[in-house]
């Protein structure tokens, strides 16, 4: 029967995974160090972790031995453990690069040199952050062109100029869906250090021919995502300020977007991605292939909540965040055959739903706010 080993497991998306894995009768392996950022001091909730069809190795991917034990015995390889805070990213530079490059190539190198290897498929959680600014045409030009802008930086923010302009006529250029083929332009320390761990399982994956899936997830949402957190996942900080009665701070104007995938339709494309009967070697976007700005997402949360939206446009901004990013996921539908299933109004009722059976967290936005502000990587 395949061994499925999960990295990274006891996060969100890992939990999920984990469920799915179980119904289609694999027996699952999680390494995982419970990081106190994500899972708090004192982890709660997590006694599946002990139930069964789950065997459980508490370490980290940075630890050599832990790795060669967790990798005993594994036909397929999930490999989600990374730190995951763009802003934080660019004042914790080597921590970023140390778990996330460092982890996926010890992870790599394990395996390199083992004769008795047993993996014969990689899964990677990557991101749509590695497309940085992603992919835009100039609706004035009308001419198709693909542009694909550098990142923002601090002049430009500091200036309100939050939207891409065209290089022909300067007018503004509007997003288009990015595809797997379009160019890589990391914008902050975390896509670097995603971008990083696709070129390494590709890269090796190909010499050691073991087959690989590089998942490029969008944004994220849904039950169990960590509300601890204050580095990442607007949404569990939104919801914080929600239940607390606190306006919700709206960075820029409001109308940067994001395509918003529940956790289950992610879930599903992991599955699909372990399951699948043929060979992938493929880089394949995970999303809705919609955009949302912050500002409906924001109102649209509070009414899952039940309250009236209380939005703050404060015009602050972080650099290293991109302005817009949608995916095209035809290659989704062509090569794992999914469809998302989960729209926008049904995952966020669900997420409302569960946010509220939970212990409220603390609101630490400021703090993490302030630790970009005092570096220079924040303004208003
Ligand atoms: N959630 C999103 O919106 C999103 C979007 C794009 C990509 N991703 C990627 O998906 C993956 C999973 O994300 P998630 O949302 O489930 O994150 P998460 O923070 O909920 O889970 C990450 C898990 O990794 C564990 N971990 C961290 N460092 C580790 C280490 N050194 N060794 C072992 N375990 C470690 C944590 O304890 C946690 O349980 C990540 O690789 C992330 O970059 C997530």
């Amino acid at each position: 029967m395949a061994l499925i080993l999960i990295t990274g497991g006891a996060g969100f998306i890992g939990s999920h995974l984990t469920r799915h894995l179980l119904a289609a009768r694999h027996t699952v392996r999680i390494l995982d160090c419970l990081a106190p950022q994500i899972h708090g001091q004192v982890p709660t909730g997590l006694d599946w972790l002990n139930g069964p069809g789950v065997d459980f190795i508490h370490g980290s991917v940075t630890d050599e031995l832990v790795v060669r034990k967790a990798l005993q015995g594994v036909t397929t390889v999930v490999h989600l453990a990374a730190e995951t805070g763009t802003g934080q990213s660019m004042y914790e530079i080597a921590r970023y690069n140390s778990v996330n490059v460092g982890g996926t190539a010890l992870l790599l190198d394990v395996l390199a040199n083992d004769r008795h290897r047993s993996v014969n498929r990689i899964v990677l959680a990557s991101s749509r952050s590695i497309y940085g600014e992603g992919a835009y045409n100039c609706p004035s030009c009308n001419n198709q062109k693909r542009h694909y802008p550098d990142g923002r930086n601090m002049a430009q923010l500091s200036e309100h100029r939050w939207e891409h302009s065209c290089p022909t006529c300067g007018d503004n250029l509007e997003p288009v869906a990015t595809h797997e083929d379009d160019p890589a332009k990391p914008a902050s320390i975390y896509a670097a250090t995603k971008y990083a761990q696709e070129d390494l399982v590709r890269v090796a994956c190909s010499a050691l021919g073991v087959d690989y899936a590089i998942l490029r997830l969008q944004n994220v949402y849904g039950e169990g995502q960590s509300l601890n957190n204050p580095y990442t996942g607007i949404l569990s900080i939104f919801s914080t300020r929600v239940r607390r009665g606190q306006h919700l701070p709206i960075f820029e104007d409001g109308h940067e977007t994001r395509d918003f995938v529940h956790v289950q339709d992610v879930a599903n494309s992991f599955l699909a991605a372990v399951q699948s009967p043929s060979a992938l070697s493929a880089v394949i976007n995970v999303g809705v292939g919609t955009k949302t700005s912050v500002a409906e997402i924001a109102a649209h949360l509070s009414v899952s909540f039940g309250v009236s939206p209380d939005l703050l446009m404060t015009k602050e901004y972080r650099l290293g965040d991109i302005r817009h990013n949608f995916a095209d996921i035809k290659r989704l539908q062509k090569i794992l055959g999914y469809q998302p299933e989960i729209n926008l109004a049904t995952g966020m009722q669900r997420f409302a739903r569960w946010v509220q059976r939970q212990v409220l967290p603390e609101d630490k936005l400021n703090q993490a706010n302030f630790e970009l502000k005092s570096r220079g990587l924040m303004g208003e």
